[in-house]
């Protein structure tokens, strides 16, 4: 490794909660870069011609030269506060600081923070468009502020950055704020196939959507060698070098460069990887494009197994074995040995994830980016990781590799996307999920929630409890956090990963659909304690496309609305401590894709319990149809589209 070189200022601080370190016991073997381009393995491009996109930075440089600047600002709540990040390719040279006030005019309070880093692959050093690379990462905290008030913000010049214009954005409402408000969720967002959704996105935003909340996969830099891989069988539209035509898909206008003459079709720019073919780049690139939105509003993340480390697993020929371990390009290997020591040290264990985003885990008891909570008017919000720090998680951590037995587990023990644990676990008691952190700080945080003040809990993770598309992992998260979620009330429960929008019928354990809290196929009632609503929402758009039902598996009676073809992202509108609805927004701009309306269950102040079947609706609501499973597979069927 010959990337630990750390350009500009001294750091100042190490402000992320990232633990555990990187383990790196066994050598890195790789390309000192791995670049997913092997026409042109170099970081800057080819030089003839052939564009890899570029993507405005937050702040347009005053010079034409600049030595450095600031080209991402994102937002995000604290209590009582907002954090302040931005990213630069080099260091400040002092702390980093952020001017602000009530008024554009008088920006009379100065804050000044942290900067943290981490050793970039490649660092920002080697790549030549200085506003086109991330490495130092800058927090500020204004702390104290109003509830539900606009303040306005400006960051000074240093070290070479221009400053910022005058920005602004609004405080969180205090909770039992009555007035409504609406979030934009979303998840599984990369870049290809992600314009339209991007345009609605922008378009909440300007309509005063309160914050944006991305349940993980954020950005697929990990595709970063998307061209060199053979199509999985799961892909429907994939990259894979047959055809010098791009793909049917959402793509910017720049994937329609043609090829210069000799370059294969299958690497560089829309042939490979999301945006970049670069796993860096990509997470540089993804959050330049989106901090129009990040700069404005608060954007809420949680983690995703994309997130987890450089590539997930190998392709025909285990040619990602052979490049990664070998440091062998356009070759191939007897077989798949990619372990957690593959990836280049920067890129295991959700360190970009990391080091890019600022979530309050700290101030509210959780663990960084990786899980929190946070209220807003009458709704308390919780972030869960679904990733790790549960028994069965998809990603493990060592102890699980080695049974516990040794302490350090052999490199061929390990998997590419091993991960966490981010908390601690009761006497390494790795598969009993009430050992975990995560599982005591979401009991204890659920338990803390005044449903007096927030009648609505929303919690979100990236791995779905439950979908017509089965896997096992569903069983594990439902096994480690669906009681918990039941027995404290919560009102709905939101994921991606797969990557279409499917919304179920409201169900208490084990898939048990709770047709008494049924109103109509657009109306559920609350059940507490005994069912929420699950809506599976990864269709925001991304390099790996829809996801595609087997025909031969059919839709499960659990599946109300089941929408394979569209991209889009939703809005949850929260309009009273009675009503809530949740729109998914279709990103081709043709309007609503599918709407719920939740009601609060009568007389329930969110801490009761009642019976699945003796549910007798709302005032003012048509009475609860007589669902049995099979009218609710007919309806399924009517909504597939
Ligand atoms: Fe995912």
């Amino acid at each position: 490794m010959k990337t630990e070189a750390l350009i500009g200022a001294a750091l100042l601080a190490v402000a992320s909660e990232a633990v555990p370190t990187v383990d790196t016991t066994y050598p890195y073997t790789g390309p000192e870069v791995p670049v997913g381009d092997w026409v042109d393995p170099t970081v800057n491009g080819n030089g003839k011609g052939f564009p890899r996109l570029v993507e405005a930075p937050a702040v347009k440089p005053a010079t034409a030269n600049p030595t450095n600047n600031v080209n991402v600002i994102a937002l995000a709540y604290v209590p009582q506060g907002m954090n302040i990040h931005y990213q630069t390719p080099f260091g400040l040279g002092v702390a980093p600081s952020v001017k602000w006030g009530t008024s554009a005019s008088a920006l009379t309070n100065t804050a000044t923070g942290a900067t943290h880093s981490y050793d970039r692959t490649p660092p920002c050093s080697m790549v030549a468009a200085v506003t086109q690379c991330s490495q130092f990462f800058h927090e500020v905290q204004l702390t104290n502020l109003k509830p539900d008030t606009t303040y306005y913000y400006q960051i000074p010049a240093a070290n070479g950055t221009t400053q910022s214009e005058i920005l602004s954005f609004t405080t969180a409402r205090a909770a039992g704020d009555a007035k409504p408000f609406t979030v934009a969720v979303l998840n599984d967002m990369g870049y290809t196939n992600a314009q339209g959704t991007f345009k609605q996105l922008n378009q909440a935003v300007n309509d005063g959507a309160a914050f944006a909340w991305h349940g993980g996969d954020i950005s697929y830099a990990d595709d970063f060698y998307s061209g060199l891989l053979a199509c999985q069988d799961d892909w429907p539209v994939c990259y894979n070098g047959t055809s010098t035509e791009v793909p049917t898909g959402d793509y910017p206008e720049g994937y329609n460069t043609p090829l210069p003459a000799g370059e294969k079709p299958n690497q560089g720019s829309w042939n490979g990887g999301d945006i970049s073919v670069i796993y860096e780049s990509n997470w540089d690139l993804w959050q330049q494009w989106i901090q129009n939105m990040t700069s404005k509003i608060p954007y809420m993340v949680l983690p995703g197994n994309h997130e987890a480390a450089c590539a997930e697993f190998d392709g025909p020929g285990n040619v990602l074995t052979a490049y990664l371990n070998g440091d062998k390009a356009n070759s191939t290997a007897p077989k798949a040995e990619l372990t957690y020591f593959s990836c280049p040290p920067s890129q295991r264990n959700y360190t970009a994830y990391q080091h890019r985003f600022r979530m309050p885990g700290q101030e509210t008891g959780g663990v960084g980016n990786m899980w929190y909570s946070f209220d807003y008017g009458l709704a308390h919000f919780v972030s869960m990781n679904g990733e790790t720090d549960y028994a069965m998680s998809p990603e493990s951590p060592f102890i699980k590799d080695t049974k516990g037995v040794a302490k350090e587990p052999l490199a061929n023990q390990t998997y590419i996307t091993d991960s966490g644990p981010f908390g601690k676990i009761d006497n390494n008691d790795y598969n009993n999920t009430k050992a975990y952190q995560q599982y005591q700080w979401l009991a204890k945080d659920l338990a803390a929630v005044d449903r007096t003040k927030t009648p609505w809990v929303f919690v979100m993770s990236h791995r779905p409890m439950y979908s017509s598309e089965v896997s096992a992992y569903q069983a594990h998260i439902r096994e480690a956090f669906e009681a918990l979620l039941l027995q404290n009330n919560v009102d709905a429960y939101f994921s991606g990963h797969i990557h279409w929008y499917e919304r179920m019928w409201p169900m208490g354990r084990n898939g048990t659909i709770d047709k008494g809290s049924v109103v109509n196929n657009k109306t559920y009632t609350t059940n507490p304690g005994v069912s929420m609503t699950h809506i599976v929402n990864g269709m925001a758009g991304n390099i790996e496309s829809h996801s595609t039902l087997d025909p031969k598996k059919g839709v499960l009676p659990i599946t109300a609305v089941l929408d394979q073809t569209h991209y889009g992202f939703s809005k949850l509108v929260v309009h009273n401590a009675s009503v809530v609805t949740w729109q998914f927004v279709l990103g081709n701009g043709s309007g609503i894709g599918d709407e719920l309306t939740l009601i609060k269950k009568a007389n329930s102040s969110g801490s009761g319990s009642g019976s699945p079947t003796t549910k007798n609706g709302v005032a003012g609501q048509q009475a609860p149809l007589a669902f049995t499973v099979v009218s609710a597979l007919l309806m399924a069927a009517w909504y597939l589209v």
